[in-house]
Parts: C-alpha cells; sequence; structure tokens
C-alpha cells in the first residue's frame, strides 16, 4: 500500500520543474519538460503494482521473468492539461488504455459540472492512475475520482506535477485510499486559486494560450 502523499524529491525532477517553473521558458520547452518530468514520475507511480510471471527463453535457458499483472493500465487525462502529463506517462507505458474526464466550474454554483467522459471498459480490473498536473483546491481533481469511482474503477492513483497543502487536504478527506504522487508541495493558493509560488496556469502554459 503506498503512502497516502509522496513527493518525488530527486534531482532531476526537482531541476526540470524549478525551470518549468521559470516564466521565462517558452511553451515548447515548458511542455518538453513536463513530458521529461512525467517520464520520472511514471516510475514512482507505478511502484508497487501487481507483478506476475511468465516463461522466457533466453538465449541461453528459460526462466519466469516478472511482468506486469492483470489487465492493461488505465491512465485518465484531467482536461486539458492532464494531456501534457498522459503524452510522457504513454512514452513509458505504450500499452496502456486511455480515458478522459472533462469538468468546468460552474460560475453561479462554483461546482465542478461533468463535460466529457470517456473510459476503458474493464475499469473496475485495471489499476487507473489520473492524471492532472496541478493539484489546487482539489475540487475538480476530487470530483473526476467521483466520476472514474462511479464507473466501477477500485485501484487508483494520482499523479501530479505540482500540489498545493489545501488540495492534498481535500483528496485525503475525499479520496482517503487514492494516494497522491506529486514533484513538489508548494506553500498556498492564492485569492484567485492559483498554487504560489507555482507556475501559473499550466494548461496556458503548455498550449500557449494565454
Ligand atoms: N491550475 C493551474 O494551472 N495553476 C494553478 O496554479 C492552479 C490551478
Amino acid at each position: 500500500m503506498m503512502q497516502h502523499l509522496t513527493i518525488v524529491d530527486h534531482p532531476l525532477v526537482q531541476h526540470k520543474l524549478s525551470l518549468m517553473r521559470d516564466q521565462s521558458t517558452p511553451t515548447a520547452v515548458f511542455r518538453q519538460l513536463l513530458r521529461e518530468i512525467a517520464h520520472l514520475l511514471a516510475y514512482e507511480v507505478t511502484r508497487g503494482l501487481p507483478m506476475t510471471t511468465k516463461t522466457v527463453e533466453t538465449p541461453l535457458q528459460s526462466m519466469e521473468a516478472p511482468v506486469l499483472d492483470g489487465r492493461k493500465l488505465a491512465l485518465v487525462s484531467i482536461l486539458r492539461a492532464g494531456n501534457g502529463l498522459l503524452d510522457g506517462m504513454l512514452d513509458l507505458i505504450p500499452s496502456a488504455r486511455v480515458g478522459f474526464v472533462g469538468l468546468y466550474r460552474d460560475e453561479d454554483t462554483l461546482k465542478p459540472v461533468q463535460y466529457y467522459c470517456k473510459l476503458p471498459g474493464e475499469i473496475d480490473e485495471r489499476v487507473v492512475i489520473a492524471v492532472d498536473p496541478m493539484l489546487a483546491t482539489g475540487n475538480s481533481s476530487a470530483a473526476a475520482i467521483d466520476l472514474i469511482k462511479k464507473h466501477g474503477a477500485k485501484n487508483i492513483r494520482f499523479l501530479c506535477l505540482l500540489a498545493a497543502p489545501e488540495g492534498v487536504a481535500r483528496m485525503k478527506e475525499a479520496h482517503p485510499d487514492v494516494p497522491v504522487v506529486t514533484a513538489a508541495l508548494d506553500e498556498r493558493l492564492n485569492e484567485l486559486g492559483y498554487i504560489v509560488p507555482g507556475l501559473g496556469d499550466a494548461g496556458d502554459r503548455m498550449f500557449g494560450t494565454k
């Protein structure tokens, strides 16, 4: 069982994250860095996955070699910024199944509303890794996990790049069974819901929409 919060303090992750935080880092470089960090985070978020063995003939003899057990992993991107982490995850786990969840915030109720949801089949038998770079208030992440659970998923992990203490607390309260893996835990949220010091709007920075 993974602990509820894992901070990946590996030097390569921390160095690349610092480059991403720099406001002068251009869009293309930002996206490439996110992809590279996703490789390193993928290594951590898949730690301890169930294994089995299969018989493999090496050029010398046959052996019982370790392989992942169970159905292929499901990666679920929380739109739209999740797609940046998703690309890097898929580099490392190309046969993973992929789902998408889209939520927007209703201006009146301030509650997350689903506008898109497409998940792989047999989700109840898969390990699901939900990805969203910024765990800020945690409201949309918690809602996305609610939705994934409603479709039957029982074994979920959440991967982000940056987390605020408020978001981690919200996720722990709503989904204590879902381990959170992040590259850093920042200081706080500001009054607009941005992570401070953070890196700004992750979607805008990776897609150049500002
Ligand atoms: N989403 C972002 O993209 N950035 C933040 O700082 C908070 C939420």
